[in-house]
C-alpha cells in the first residue's frame, strides 16, 4: 500500500481509479498460525465439505474491548452538509473571495460580498444587499437552498440566526422557509402571448424581524411548519424586504454575516448533528471515535491545517478554513463538537494532534520551530483533559463543558510516511516526549514506523479491493507480538461507489474477521471514509471527492451500506475470549493479483494465487458462555460447512443467526432503496457440538451459540 497511497497523495483527483488499480498488491495467502488454520488445508478443489473447528477450552486471547470505532474528517461533505445540522451553505460568505456562492437575490435586489464592512476579524467579510428596488409587489432578498436543499418537515421547529446591520434602512425583514414547487418555470398561452410566469414558489413558515439597527446585531426567530406542510428538501432558506428604505432616502442597504437554520438537532443540542445520523452511528455500538483526521488534520499547507484554537468558542469567532477536499469549512463543526458528539453516543475521543507536516509536503523540522506546535498539541490535550483550574480547562468550561473528557490516546499527525523530508521521525520524538513528561497516562499513536521511540501503538491504513482484502485477511495471524499494538486507524474495501456494495461488505467482513481473530495485537480498528454526501455525484461542485463511504445521505434522507451493516453485526455480537479454531477444505478460486507498482516503477504481474472463499473467526462471552461464530461466504453458491466445537460439554440445540446476503455481489443500498440489504435476525435449531450449516450464497453469518 505504500507506494499506491503516496501516489494517490499527488493525484488527488484520481484517488478512486489508482487506488483500484494499484492497491491491489497482494502477497501469497499466509498460512493461519494463531488458530492454526494452516495452509496445507487450502486446496484448488475443495475435496468434501468445509471443516470449522472451535476449541472452546483454548482461549487465545482477550478480544480487545476497544477494537471497533469510528474514523471521521470533513471530506464528502461529512459535517457542512452532512452530520452538522447547519442547513445554509456558505453562511459566512468566505467560500468564495469574490462571489456571494450559494446565495441567490430575491426580486429586484443586489447582492455582492463586501470586505469593507466586516462583522469582526474573523468574519471579515459581509453579504451586502441592495434594497433600494423593493416593492410590495416585489420584495428584494437573499436566499439560500442549503446543501442541495434544504429539509422540511410538518410541525417542526427551526431556528434562524443572523447578523445584520442597515445603512438608511431600519426594517422589517421577513424570515422564511420557502417551498419551490417548480424552478423550470412555466410557460402559458393567453390572449395570443405567452406568459413566463418564473418559478413558483409558496411559504411555508415565516417570522418577522421588525427592525434593523444600523450596527450589527444578531437577530433570532423561529419558524415552525404547519401539520399540514409536506416533507420535502426542495425548499429555501428567504430573508426579504418590501422597504426600500427609509423614510428620507430609498437607497437602502442592510449587510448580513453568518446567516442560519437549525432543524431539531440530536439530544437537542445548541449548534447539534442531524438526529437520523447520529442515530445509525449509535446503531453501530462504537467505542471510540478518531479525529480530526486523515488529510483534514494535515491541510494542503501549514496554514491550512485544523488549527484547532480557530474552531472553539462562539461560532462567529471562527474564523473558518480552506478544506484539503476542497471546499470551505466554517468550523462550525469544532473541536468542541466532536467531543459532544464522543460524549452524545459515549465514545472516547481518540485525538490526532497536528505534527507539523501538511499534503503539499510542507514540514517544520524537528527543534525550537517545531516547539511551538508542540506547545498546540500540550493545549489541546488541556483544553480535552485539564481541570477548570488549568488554562485551556477554563476555557472549555467557558466554552460550555466545564467536566474534563475522557482522553486515553493521542495520534501524532497522519499518515507521515508521505513526508518525503524523512521528518516524522524526529517530530514524533519531540510530540512523544513532550506529551508523556505532561501526561504519562496517554497512550501515543505514531502514524508510521519511527525508531528513535517506542510508540505504544502504530496506525496502519488498508484501502484494497475485495480479492485484496481477503488475500490480506489471514496477516495478523502471522504478524509477530513483539513491539506497539496495532490501530487499523483507517481500512475499507473499495467496491461500489458513492457507497460499498455486497461485494465491499464480504471484502470487509473477511478482513474483520482477521481483526478480531487477532484482537490481542489489532486492537483498535475504525472504517474510512465514514460519511458521503450524495446529492451530486459528477460533475463540478460535486458532494463526494471519496468513493466507498460507509454512509450516505441527501439533505432529507440517509441509508447504511452492506458494510455499514456488517458493522454493526460485527461490533455489537462478538465475545470478550478469542477461541482458538481450526479448519479444513476450504474452497478457494484462483486470483492473479494486478500489477503493482514500487518506487513509482511497474512490477510484473503476481502469478496466480488461490483465494480463500470462507472466512471466520469465533469468540466467547465470559459473561453468559456464548460462542459467536462469525462465517463469510464469498461464493455465489449456498455452502453447507459441518461445524465442530470442543471443550464444552454441550451446545443447546436452539441459538440465534445474524445473517447478511445478496443476490449479487454488486447489489447495493441506496436513498432509493436503503434497506434491500440489511441483516434479518433468525431463531435457529439443530446447533450442537456437531452440526452441519448451509451458509447462502454472498453472506455474512453471525452464529449465537448457547454453551451449557
Ligand atoms: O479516508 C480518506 C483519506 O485517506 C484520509 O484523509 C487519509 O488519511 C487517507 O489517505
Amino acid at each position: 500500500m505504500q507506494d499506491a497511497h503516496s501516489i494517490r497523495k499527488y493525484l488527488p483527483t484520481l484517488t478512486g481509479l489508482v487506488l483500484a488499480v494499484l492497491g491491489a498488491t497482494a502477497v501469497p495467502l499466509l498460512a493461519q498460525t494463531t488458530n492454526s488454520e494452516g495452509a496445507n488445508s487450502v486446496s484448488n478443489t475443495p475435496p468434501a465439505i468445509p471443516v470449522l473447528q472451535i476449541k472452546a477450552n483454548q482461549v487465545v486471547a482477550k478480544v480487545s474491548p476497544a477494537l471497533y470505532g469510528l474514523m471521521t474528517e470533513e471530506i464528502n461533505f461529512s459535517y457542512e452538509g452532512g452530520l452538522y445540522g447547519e442547513l445554509v451553505r456558505n453562511r459566512t460568505f468566505k467560500a468564495s473571495r469574490t462571489n456571494a456562492v450559494y446565495w441567490k437575490t430575491v426580486g429586484s435586489a443586489a447582492i455582492s460580498i463586501d470586505t469593507n464592512q466586516p462583522l469582526n476579524s474573523a468574519l471579515n467579510v459581509s453579504l451586502k444587499l441592495d434594497t433600494s428596488k423593493a416593492s410590495k409587489n416585489s420584495p428584494a432578498g437573499i436566499a439560500n437552498g442549503g446543501y442541495w436543499g434544504i429539509p422540511v418537515r410538518p410541525n417542526t421547529t427551526y431556528h434562524a440566526s443572523f447578523y445584520a446591520k442597515g445603512d438608511n434602512f431600519s426594517g422589517s425583514l421577513t424570515v422564511s422557509l420557502v417551498h419551490v414547487v417548480s424552478t423550470n418555470g412555466q410557460t402559458i398561452k393567453s390572449q395570443g402571448f405567452e406568459w413566463y410566469l418564473g418559478e413558483m414558489t409558496t411559504p411555508v413558515a415565516s417570522a418577522t424581524v421588525p427592525k434593523i439597527s444600523k450596527d450589527w446585531q444578531k437577530y433570532e426567530v423561529t419558524l415552525t411548519t404547519a401539520g399540514n406542510v409536506a416533507t420535502s428538501k426542495d425548499n429555501r432558506l428567504v430573508i426579504s424586504t418590501t422597504q426600500p428604505g427609509t423614510w428620507w432616502s430609498q437607497h437602502g442597504t442592510v449587510w448580513f454575516q453568518q446567516v442560519s437554520l437549525f432543524p431539531p438537532t440530536f439530544n437537542n443540542r445548541a449548534n447539534g448533528n442531524r438526529p437520523d445520523l447520529m442515530q445509525m452511528l449509535a446503531n453501530l455500538h462504537s467505542k471510540f471515535l478518531r479525529f480530526p483526521g486523515g488529510n483534514y488534520l494535515e491541510g494542503s499547507t501549514i496554514a491550512e491545517r485544523f488549527a484547532w484554537q480557530k474552531t472553539i468558542g462562539d461560532i462567529s469567532q471562527r474564523p473558518g478554513h480552506e478544506s484539503p477536499w476542497g471546499y470551505w469549512s466554517t468550523d462550525g463543526f469544532g473541536l468542541m463538537e466532536y467531543l459532544e458528539w464522543c460524549e452524545d453516543l459515549q465514545l472516547e475521543p481518540l485525538l490526532a494532534v497536528y505534527a507539523g507536516y501538511s499534503l503539499r509536503q510542507q514540514h517544520i523540522d524537528p527543534g525550537t520551530n517545531l516547539d511551538s506546535y508542540v506547545q498546540d498539541a500540550l493545549d489541546e490535550i488541556e483544553y480535552v483533559t485539564g481541570n477548570p483550574s488549568t488554562k485551556w480547562g477554563a476555557q472549555r468550561a467557558q466554552d460550555g463543558h466545564p467536566a474534563p473528557f475522557p482522553l486515553h490516546y493521542v495520534e501524532i499527525g497522519n499518515e507521515d510516511q508521505f513526508d518525503r523530508s524523512g521528518s516524522y521521525d524526529g517530530r514524533f520524538t519531540q510530540f512523544y516526549d513532550a506529551i508523556k513528561a505532561k501526561y504519562s497516562n496517554l497512550q501515543v499513536i505514531a502514524t508510521t514506523r519511527v525508531t528513535s521511540r517506542e510508540p505504544d501503538l502504530i496506525d496502519e491504513h488498508y484501502y484494497r479491493s475485495q480479492e485484496d482484502m481477503e488475500a490480506h485477511a489471514l496477516d495478523y495471524d502471522q504478524r509477530p507480538r513483539t513491539g506497539p499494538k496495532i490501530f487499523v486507524g483507517e481500512w475499507a474495501t473499495r467496491v461500489g461507489s458513492p457507497t460499498p456494495n455486497m461485494a465491499g461488505a464480504l471484502g470487509d467482513a473477511a478482513w474483520m474477521t482477521g481483526m478480531e481473530r487477532n484482537s490481542d495485537l489489532v486492537v483498535m480498528s475504525s472504517y474510512a471514509p465514514l460519511f458521503v454526501n450524495v446529492s451530486k455525484l459528477a460533475g463540478p461542485d460535486r458532494s463526494i471527492q471519496w468513493r466507498t463511504d460507509l454512509i450516505g445521505y441527501d439533505a432529507l434522507r440517509g441509508y447504511g451500506s452492506p458494510a455499514y451493516y456488517a458493522q454493526t453485526m460485527f461490533s455489537t455480537h462478538h465475545g470478550d475470549e478469542i477461541l482458538a479454531t481450526d479448519s479444513q477444505n476450504i474452497p478457494t478460486r484462483d486470483w492473479q493479483p494486478p500489477a503493482g507498482w514500487r518506487n513509482g516503477v511497474g512490477q510484473p504481474r503476481p502469478p496466480v494465487q488461490p483465494l480463500r472463499q470462507i472466512f471466520f473467526d469465533a469468540t466467547r462471552d465470559t459473561g453468559n458462555g456464548a460462542i459467536y461464530l462469525k462465517v463469510v461466504n464469498e461464493l455465489g453458491t449456498p455452502q453447507p460447512v459441518k461445524i465442530e466445537i470442543s471443550g464444552v460439554p454441550a451446545v443447546e440445540p436452539e441459538g440465534t443467526a445474524f445473517v447478511l446476503k445478496a443476490n449479487r455481489p454488486d447489489d447495493a443500498n441506496s436513498i432509493q432503496e436503503p434497506t434491500k440489504i440489511i441483516p434479518v435476525t433468525e431463531k435457529v435449531d439443530g446447533l450442537g457440538t456437531d452440526f452441519t450449516r448451509e451458509f447462502p450464497p454472498y453472506s455474512i453469518t453471525v452464529l449465537e451459540l448457547k454453551t451449557k
